[in-house]
Parts: structure tokens; C-alpha cells; sequence
């Protein structure tokens, strides 16, 4: 099957990134502006939810419809994904009728096995492993506030999970150093970090990850998932919260974003995530944004 997909954002070129990027940006004022664009008539956009969402269902849905198309949800409750019918069948079947497919699952490995049997695109909207749609409209929020990201620091500061192995990966493509600092029991997978080189670095200290940061970033503590490690984690992450201290460390105008949903008084605190230098509300509606420059890419390229 030759279809494009985006499983990671190392399926997409850094050039491309940078385009698509300022393609969102662009749709985002054609859309203030009320102007009507409309090059997905007719198309449609599975999406196949094995997780719960919020932001990442109501910005594809929404996206879809803007570009005249349409969007479908699909449970695994009511489909036959969840009985049990082989990820190769459902990926045969659904790809012989809708025009893409988005899958938010546990496995990394399962999307990759459903793009393989798939003729039609297939976006990944969250597995264990990466986050990539979370990241576009990451760097669309930055390039928005800031301008280009190159040489920019950035720290991560919580679980080494798969936000984090995004943010690996954009430090990559998008060519900024990477801060991240992790408990032990909790890093990132060594063979990302070792593809990204020496623009990322890993301790077990927040202070020290955050020094002279441009951008704070973290996540829950509990991913979806994890829900009964949830006591547990709370006492491992105690320290890598993202508090006025630890923003201190930043540069002054350092920026803070989270991918939400967000836990107030764990990973951060009030103040920050609803402080003057958090951006998370810019960051939630570039979803949309960044995701329809995507679904542009994938299905009129
Ligand atoms: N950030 C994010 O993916 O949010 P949802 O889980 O609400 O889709
Ligand atoms: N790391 C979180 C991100 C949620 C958008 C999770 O996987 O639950």
C-alpha cells in the first residue's frame, strides 16, 4: 500500500514541517477571517477512538467539516475493532471506503501494522509511544508567540512518555536542544533519545532541565492506561512539578504549555498553567489549526 501516513513526525521531512506549520497558521486567519475553504468535499476521516479525547476528536471532526468533509467516530464498544476483527482487516476494509483514517490507540506498534494494511492515509492521534498531532499544534503555538524554534531550549519536565518522545523527535526535525528531566523508572526510550543526539539531554533534576529554558513543557503524571499507577506515580513525580520555583529557572519570558487535560496542584500548579506565561489555550485551539493543515497535506498533495 503506498499511502502517506503520519505515524511520527519523522514521516514528514523538516521542510515539511516548517510548511505545514505556517500552512496552519495561515488557515487559522482564513478561518477569523470567515473565509469559506472547502477542498475536502466529499471526502471522509474515519476515527477510530480506542482512548478517551477530548481536544483531539472535536478538532478533527471541526477540521473536517471546514475543509467540506466529513468526519466519523468510530468505538471500538460498537464497531467489530473491538470483537476482535484483525487491525489488517479493519484497516482493508475501512481504507477501501473513507478517504483517511485517525486512530488514537495503546500500542504504537498496532498503527503501525493498520498503515501497513491501509490504502488510504492513517493518522496517529495519540498511541503509548508518540503524540505527533499534539506537537504540530505545539510548534504552530511557539512559531505563533515566537517565530522559528531553531536554537531555542526547551524542557520537559515529567514522565518520559509519549509526549515526551514527541518532543524528542520535533527537537529533531524543528532543531532545538531538549531538556528533560525524568525520575528514574520513568525515562524515555533510549534508542529515541540516542537518534536525536546531543541536542537532547536527560537528568533526574527539574531546576537543572529547566535552567535558561525558552519553553516549559510537562504532562499528566498517569497517562491514559496508567490510571492505577496513578498513587504511585504521585510519589515518584513529587519534585517534578511545574511551579513558580521551577519557572524561575526559565528565562523571564519563558513560555509554559501542557497538552491537557491538565491536573492543577500535581505536574502544575494554578498559578502557572493559568499565569501569564502559559500559552495552553493557544496551544488546544491549534489542534485544529495544525491538524487541518495536516489532513490538507495527506489527501490534496
Ligand atoms: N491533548 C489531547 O490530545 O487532548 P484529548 O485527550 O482531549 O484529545
Ligand atoms: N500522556 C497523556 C497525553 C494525553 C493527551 C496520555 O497519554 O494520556
Amino acid at each position: 500500500m503506498n499511502a502517506r501516513h503520519f505515524l511520527t513526525l519523522l514521516d514528514f521531512s523538516p521542510d515539511e514541517l516548517r510548511s505545514l506549520v505556517t500552512r496552519a497558521i495561515e488557515l487559522k486567519k482564513w478561518q477569523r477571517e470567515g473565509r469559506i475553504f472547502e477542498p475536502l468535499k466529499n471526502r471522509v476521516l474515519a476515527m477510530v477512538f480506542e482512548k478517551s479525547s477530548t481536544r483531539t476528536r472535536v478538532s478533527f471532526e471541526t477540521g473536517m467539516v471546514q475543509l467540506g468533509g466529513h468526519a466519523m467516530f468510530l468505538s471500538p464498544k460498537d464497531t467489530q475493532i473491538g470483537r476482535g476483527e484483525p487491525v489488517e482487516d479493519s484497516a482493508r476494509v475501512l481504507s477501501r471506503m473513507v478517504d483517511a483514517i485517525m486512530i488514537r490507540t495503546f500500542e504504537h506498534e498496532k498503527i503501525v501494522r493498520f498503515a501497513k494494511f491501509s490504502g488510504a492515509p492513517v493518522i496517529n492521534a495519540l498511541t503509548d509511544d508518540y503524540h505527533p498531532c499534539q506537537l504540530l499544534a505545539d510548534m504552530q503555538t511557539w512559531f505563533e508567540h515566537r517565530g522559528d524554534i531553531r536554537g531555542a531550549t526547551v524542557a520537559f519536565i515529567g514522565d518520559g512518555n509519549n509526549m515526551c518522545h514527541s518532543y524528542i523527535n520535533a527537537a529533531r526535525q524543528f532543531d532545538f536542544r531538549l531538556q528533560i528531566a525524568a525520575p528514574e523508572g520513568y525515562l524515555p526510550n533510549p534508542d529515541i533519545m540516542a537518534a536525536a543526539g546531543d541536542r537532547v539531554t536527560l537528568t533526574h533534576d527539574p531546576m537543572e532541565a529547566a535552567k535558561n529554558a525558552d519553553l516549559i513543557v510537562t504532562d499528566v503524571w498517569a497517562s491514559m492506561g496508567q490510571e492505577e499507577e496513578q498513587r504511585e506515580r504521585e510519589k515518584v513525580f513529587t519534585g517534578y512539578q511545574v511551579n513558580t520555583e521551577l519557572m524561575a529557572q526559565a528565562h523571564k519570558d519563558a513560555l509554559f504549555m501542557h497538552c491537557l487535560p491538565a491536573h492543577r496542584g500535581e505536574e502544575v500548579t494554578a498559578d502557572i498553567i493559568d499565569g501569564p506565561q502559559s500559552v495552553v489555550w493557544d496551544e488546544a485551539e491549534n489542534r485544529l489549526h495544525a491538524q487541518k493543515a495536516l489532513l490538507e497535506i495527506l489527501l490534496t498533495a
